[in-house]
């Protein structure tokens, strides 16, 4: 948290207004600013925004939303919530991310909406993916939780889908402690959204100055908004971003070159015409056990972060066979610290401890 952040937020604390007001709005404008989006909704969680985003997309009882088992479990509660299926896609181990080609066989009359994770930070095949959902004519939700800051053919992730949902979550790139954003593409989502966030209500009915509460509510909704005080922190944090995810990249840059070529820890392939945020940054071990037992030793902390979503019983009805890039990338994937807060000292120590690692099998 930047100290920078309490002449402003003690301005917001000290207002006399700290619910959903002024610097929410500005945080939406400045995010939006910032994305290359005409419209951000922001909300209290990325969960919100992925359970306003499914709403959005009609997802209800005995519907099925296609998934990836390699997320935070957030991804599918809102989905259960509703009373839908999961249906679970393969993904690419080398990735960590959805598989298209599953994704397709898995499309049937019931399916109400795909939902594709860019696995920390690195852009899923958006194209392709929305060919499918095109097809099948049902949106495609990005959960870009991980992935605040990356691009994708040119264009920051938050224009590319139907439904683009961020987290802001405590440890995310940008953080408001808990918040989140819902991006959406089609303006009439956006203003049902707006509504949808706050029980269903206009939050500055035109005409309703004197009781805003009465007012005809169409469509019953959440308690989702973002407050004031989460928005001034979330506009400070903004100042930050551009240089906090230049650093997350140039430190995944080295790692990248260091590990070239190394046979007991590989990185993840990315595609030339997207590029990670690095919220993560996630390798593939053989011996994780080792690996993560040499880095403890060495006073580095690596986490898996996530584990597949597929084998938790509240995903039972779900359960299916053929998941074998899930089952790959589960066995072996692991992530090692690469944040904006390391200094050069701190990479350098990690690209040692790699480095001995390898070298311990030669
Ligand atoms: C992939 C993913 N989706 C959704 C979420 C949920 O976001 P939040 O904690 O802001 O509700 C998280 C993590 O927090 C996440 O990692």
């Amino acid at each position: 948290m930047p100290e920078t952040v309490m002449p402003s937020l003690q301005a917001t604390l000290f207002s006399g207004y700290i619910g959903e007001g002024p610097r929410t709005a500005q945080f939406e404008r400045e995010l939006g600013e910032w994305l290359g989006v005409p419209s951000v909704v922001a909300v209290n969680s990325g969960t919100a925004a992925l359970h306003l985003a499914l709403h959005l997309a009609g997802v209800g009882p005995g519907d099925e939303v296609i998934s990836t088992p390699q997320t935070c479990v957030a991804t599918h509660s809102p989905i259960l919530s509703l009373g839908a299926r999961v249906v679970w896609a393969d993904i690419d181990p080398w990735t960590g991310n959805i598989s298209v080609e599953d994704v397709a066989k898995k499309c049937t009359a019931s399916t109400k909406a795909i939902m594709a994770v860019h696995w920390g930070g690195l852009p899923c095949d958006l194209t392709e993916l929305k060919q499918v959902a095109r097809q099948w004519n049902i949106p495609l939700i990005e959960d870009a939780a991980h992935a605040l800051g990356s691009d994708y053919q040119g264009r920051r992730i938050g224009c590319h889908a139907d439904f683009v949902c961020f987290s802001f979550q405590a440890i995310k790139m940008l953080t408001t402690g808990d918040g989140g954003a819902l991006v959406c593409l089609a303006p009439e989502d956006d203003r049902r959204a707006r509504r949808l966030r706050w029980f269903g209500l206009e939050r500055n009915p035109v005409g309703h100055d004197e009781c805003r509460w009465e007012q005809a509510i169409h469509e019953h909704g959440y308690k989702f908004h973002m407050n004031d005080i989460a928005a001034t922190i979330g506009c400070e944090q903004l100042r930050y971003l551009d240089a906090n995810v230049a650093r997350h990249q140039a430190h995944a840059a080295i790692y990248d070159d260091v590990l070239r070529g190394f046979r007991r820890l590989r990185p993840l392939r990315q595609s030339s015409d997207r590029r990670s945020a690095h919220w993560l940054y996630t390798i593939r071990a053989t011996e994780r056990a080792a690996f993560i037992a040499h880095m403890h030793a060495a006073g580095i902390e690596t986490s898996r972060v996530h584990v597949r979503n597929d084998r938790y019983p509240i995903f039972a009805a779900s359960a299916c066979d053929g998941l074998a890039g899930v089952e790959t990338f589960d066995a072996e994937q692991v992530s090692i610290p690469c944040g904006w807060w390391l200094s050069d000292t701190d990479v350098n120590t990690i690209v040692a401890a790699l480095r001995q690692f390898e070298e311990a099998a030669a």
